[in-house]
């Protein structure tokens, strides 16, 4: 497959002793959605403001549809949409107006721009907020309008600083599916996020980035793989304090069984067990008696496979961030007593 962005040992360090980004190299095919993957201050935002030349590598390399970053930097803009991770549009004036605002700091003719932003309007489905200010606008809109700036001039490739960060799940997924149409209609997207859902759901491959290096890259499926267990998340009742503590040393002894954590689990923050292990229902019944055994009640328990999350953890040891995921897991994290592969 052709690589669309080549980045080569990419470093950046800000006031001589902050480093942001630390030789980082990477490809991204044409027509693919990558994903970035990384916590806060992984520098997700530092690599994209390089790569869209609004800042100065410190070293290394980087193409574009074989442009340079440094030589090319007028193609460059021209050819890649850009949306900040901060909203980059006027508060005081219309959803058109900042469109067509957008268009002329592209130079595209009038009678051309009113087209190109009636369809940007409808693209992000903003036509009948399209006249109103954008101070009465919520987070969701914004965020709309944001993505719609960034195709004003029709780019090769899409570049994207975590475009749901703080959306509801509506709004997210609205995102979602104009990032998917677009990428379907033939543009290569390249995005970040702290989302790990979000990350697996859209990138065909992606790189799993922390403190300024790159741990992993593959396919969601690939990095996956890599854990090699299912995920039990089990929360308990008990009056016993420690009973947790207590079932998570008992369930680290039994066989076929990875690794044990404790976590909390739902909206309440019940004190809570993930369990990792190579057969997650086969090992279930067990799981149940023994509990059942030492007198802790199970009040739920989810079986599921491993998520980009238990890859982050295991890379790099931390939790990634608090996700929504099914079981509603806050903070996951292995717990001292589990015991490693
Ligand atoms: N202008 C700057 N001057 C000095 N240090 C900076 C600057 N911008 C970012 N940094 C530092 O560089 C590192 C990477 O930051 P960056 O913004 O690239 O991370 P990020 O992955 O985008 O994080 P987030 O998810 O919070 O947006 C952090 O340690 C940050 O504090
Ligand atoms: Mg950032």
């Amino acid at each position: 497959m052709e690589d669309i962005i080549v980045v080569e040992d990419l470093r950046k360090i800000y006031n001589k002793d902050i480093l942001a980004v630390d030789g980082i190299s990477f490809s991204v095919h044409r027509g693919e959605v990558f994903g970035f993957l990384g916590p806060n201050g992984a520098g997700k935002s530092t690599t994209i403001k390089i790569l869209t030349t609004l800042l100065e590598k410190t070293s290394g390399r980087a193409t574009i549809d074989g442009l340079d970053i440094d030589k090319d930097q007028a193609a460059v803009r021209r050819i890649i949409g850009y949306s900040s991770q901060e909203v980059g549009v006027d508060d005081d004036l219309t959803a058109r107006e900042n469109l067509l605002l957008q268009c002329s700091f592209h130079h595209i003719p009038k009678e051309k721009a009113i087209q190109r932003v009636e369809q940007l309007l409808e693209t992000v489905k903003l036509q009948e907020a399209a006249d109103r200010r954008l101070k009465t606008f919520s987070g969701g809109m914004r965020k709309r309008l944001d993505l719609a700036s960034s195709l004003v001039s029709d780019p090769k490739v899409l570049i994207l600083d975590e475009p749901t960060t703080g959306l509801d799940p509506q709004s997210r997924q609205d995102i979602w599916e104009y990032i998917a149409e677009l990428n379907r209609q033939g543009m290569t997207i390249f995005l970040t996020t702290q989302y790990m859902e979000e990350a697996d759901r859209l990138s065909d491959r992606l790189c799993i980035v922390d403190q300024g290096k790159i741990v992993a890259e593959g396919t969601p499926l690939e990095l996956k793989a890599r854990i090699g267990a299912d995920i039990i998340t089990l929360s308990v009742r008990s009056d016993d304090p420690e009973a947790c503590e207590t079932a998570s040393t008992v369930i680290a002894k039994m066989e076929g069984v990875k690794e044990v954590g404790l976590c909390s689990v739902g909206i309440s923050g019940d004190k809570g067990l993930t369990v990792m292990a190579h057969n997650g229902s086969a090992i279930i019944p067990q799981l149940v008696r023994l509990l059942d055994g030492i007198g802790v009640q199970i009040d739920q328990l989810t079986l599921s496979g491993p998520t980009l999350d238990e890859v982050f953890l295991k890379l790099t040891g931390r939790a990634l961030n608090v996700v929504e995921r099914k079981g509603a897991v806050k903070g996951r994290g292995w717990g001292k007593r589990g015991k490693r592969p």
